[in-house]
């Protein structure tokens, strides 16, 4: 197991000879290190008083998906403007979705946040729709329940759009509850079949008209088949946090679960994985099975 003492090493003696002000940066460094995960453990047991469940079996992702807005490594400034949205929402839809507010977003129904995979995307949706009072319902775009609600919805003869439309009360539509603090998130949007009838046309009819915001999630906003949603939906594109936060955040899941890897060997893993934190935390958990350390080369070789 790796104790305090231990990591101070790691950290101190990472490049050899150190000279003053690196050091003090380090030490810095080291030091919101370890007050993330104690915060990190805090959550940890407050979790399992709350559920019960250890997360200690929960996949290392969902464990450590961030459950605050400060714990989101980059694009604050677009996590920001998600919330802000979404807390105006109710009073855009008052005035006919007519005055676009501080950000100019508040002309929009729904947004889509466009980005490269594992940058926190569904989580920061997540996040801030639970900050805001909102239930999220999330819908894999390309599953058969979230076709069937779009045509639901669009259907201008089903009773359920009522509901829909009328806020208020739970409504039922497709099998999903809906009320007026829901949020829909229809996630991987660029998988979304362009021509059949749940496809991105009735999305965007639903988004023409919906009550309730819905977040769109995308990687590539300049993909031919979402050209209708440029007009209905705000940009949010997202981009790859930069190295020192991911570094500090994965950092901080390594101090918690007791496994050593230097900074550098994360800035590799990090590099490696093209930014996508979700791979490299994937990849830490697996290494953990077998092992408390990893040096350099044995990180390097895990590509
Ligand atoms: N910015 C971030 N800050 C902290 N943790 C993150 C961040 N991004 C991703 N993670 C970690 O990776 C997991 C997956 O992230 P998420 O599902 O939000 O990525 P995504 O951008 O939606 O990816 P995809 O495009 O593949 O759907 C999270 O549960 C969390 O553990
Ligand atoms: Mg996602």
């Amino acid at each position: 197991m790796l104790d305090e003492d231990g990591f101070l090493d790691m950290i101190a003696t990472r490049k050899g000879f150190i000279d003053e002000k690196t050091r003090e940066k380090m030490a810095k460094d080291e030091a919101k290190i370890r007050e993330a995960a104690k915060e990190l453990e805090k959550q940890e047991k407050q979790a399992k008083a709350e559920t019960g469940i250890s997360p200690t079996a929960q996949l290392w992702t969902v464990k450590y998906a961030p459950k605050s807005l400060k714990e989101i490594c980059g694009n604050k400034g677009q996590v920001d403007k998600l919330q802000q949205w979404l807390h105006d929402w109710p009073n855009s839809a008052k005035a006919g979705f007519r005055k676009p507010g501080k950000s100019g977003m508040n002309t929009f129904r729904a947004v889509m946040i466009t980005g490269s995979p594992g940058i926190g995307k569904t989580t920061s949706s997540h996040l801030c729709a639970k900050l805001e009072g909102y239930t999220p319902i999330e819908l894999n775009a390309s599953d058969a329940r979230s076709k069937k609600l779009v045509e639901n919805a669009t259907n201008i003869n089903n009773t359920s759009l009522d509901g829909w439309l009328g806020g208020g009360h739970k409504t039922l539509v497709a099998g999903v509850e809906v009320t007026d603090r829901t949020v829909l998130i229809m996630d991987e949007v660029d998988g979304m079949s362009a021509g059949d009838r749940g496809g991105v046309g009735a999305l965007n009819a639903l988004i023409k008209k919906t009550k309730i915001p819905i977040i769109c999630i995308a990687n590539d906003r300049q993909a031919q088949k979402l050209k209708p949603l440029l007009h209905t939906t705000f940009n949010l594109s997202f981009r790859k946090p930069d190295a020192n936060s991911i570094r500090s955040r994965i950092m901080s899941i390594c101090f918690r679960e007791g496994l050593k890897v230097p900074a550098n060997v994360v800035d590799q893993l990090v590099q490696g994985a093209q930014s996508d934190i979700r791979q490299v935390i994937n990849m830490l958990s697996t290494w953990k099975l077998s092992s408390e350390t990893m040096d350099f080369d044995q990180g390097k070789a895990l590509y």
